[in-house]
């Protein structure tokens, strides 16, 4: 039976409600800060029925409440934030009720993408987001707290049911064609939000991710865009007309797009052109890889993401063609 307590800020967020599930249904005692208008809220009233069924227990408070921070913190070994992008820098005050509190083994800031500290070529609001985590990171190294960084990459729940085609409109529907950023050869990283939290959890108390970077980068699970528009033409039975758009377009479309578009399309250049995700080696001196660390986990392929749903495994792409 795990004993290492385990708090999830941002536990009702997107990732946060696949992070809290692992870690009740790997036994740990699981605890979410939820803030009263979440309780409260219609929207969220699902994802608090499953973390009731699960056990989870319910702390209330705000990232902005010093006080209720520090006293959920104080209750528990671990804290996992998954806040989003807009409270990135709000981590400073989690940063700051972890030192006050004193008792932390391990934090885990909300990261789960890219390798920030190696997101070099990375620009506009692609960059700026990197930077952020990275000032994070530098500060909770600075303060001392022990730490793991998970760099889950893609998410697929995220980016494979629109083939990541992002918020790109295309007449006259969407997968006619499909607009491929640069050459389509360097290749990303797909992973399941079930499995990026299932590899979370599994660091949890493990010595060999203590103040290391947990890479998801299984191999089945790196592909590059050309190779997967044919895994998206055969699950449809659609050829889809190619539409390469080369960098300096890319950047002209950043500049001249607004949030969220600009952000996304940041996020996919760093991935698509510049192969943030895989352009580098994992030295055993500053990380490790999830996949080979826990053989154990029986994670979702690309590749069976896009075969006929068994009823076992999360089948986005099902849904999404479904709904379309
Ligand atoms: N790799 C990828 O493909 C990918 C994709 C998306 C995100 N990410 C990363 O994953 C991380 C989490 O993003 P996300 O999209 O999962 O976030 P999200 O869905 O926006 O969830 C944020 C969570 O923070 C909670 N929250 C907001 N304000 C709060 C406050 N004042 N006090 C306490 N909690 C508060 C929200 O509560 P409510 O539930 O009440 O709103 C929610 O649970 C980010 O670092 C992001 O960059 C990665």
């Amino acid at each position: 039976m795990a004993t290492t307590k385990i708090l999830v800020i941002g536990g009702t967020g997107w990732i946060g409600k696949f992070m809290v599930e692992a870690s009740a249904k790997a036994g740990y005692p699981t605890f979410a800060l939820v803030r009263d208008s979440t309780l409260s809220s219609p929207a969220k009233a699902s994802i608090i029925q499953k973390f009731n069924t699960l056990g989870v227990n319910l702390v209330l408070g705000d990232i902005h409440d010093h006080e209720s921070l520090v006293k959920a913190i104080k209750q528990v070994d671990v804290v996992i934030s998954t806040v989003s992008y807009m409270h990135l820098p709000d981590q400073y005050k989690i940063i700051s009720a972890i030192k006050e509190a004193g008792n932390i083994k391990r934090f885990f800031p909300s990261e789960f993408g890219n390798d920030v500290d190696r997101a070099d070529e990375s620009v506009d609001e692609g960059k700026e987001l990197f930077d952020t985590k990275v000032n994070i990171r530098r500060t909770i190294e600075s303060e001392g707290i022990p730490y793991t960084y998970v760099v889950a990459n893609f998410f697929a729940g995220h980016f494979l049911p629109t083939l990541s085609q992002l918020f790109v409109p295309i007449p006259p529907t969407p997968f006619d064609k499909v607009i491929i950023l640069g050459d389509g050869n360097p290749k990303a990283v797909f992973n399941t939000e079930e499995d990026v939290a299932a590899f979370t959890i599994k660091a949890v108390d493990d010595p060999r991710t203590l103040n290391k970077v947990l890479y998801i980068r299984p191999q089945a699970n790196t592909i590059s865009y050309n190779e997967l528009v044919p895994l998206w033409e055969k699950k449809t039975g659609k050829t889809l007309e190619r539409v390469y758009i080369p960098e300096e377009q890319i950047f002209k479309l950043i500049k001249e797009s607004s949030f969220p578009f600009n952000m996304g399309l940041a996020i996919a250049h760093a991935a698509f052109v510049k192969e943030e995700h895989t352009n580098y080696e994992i030295d055993p001196s500053f990380g490790v890889e999830a996949s080979q660390l826990y053989p154990d986990v029986k994670f979702t392929t690309v590749d069976e993401l896009f075969k006929e749903h068994d009823g076992s495994t999360p089948f986005y792409l099902n849904q999404f063609i479904q709904a379309n």
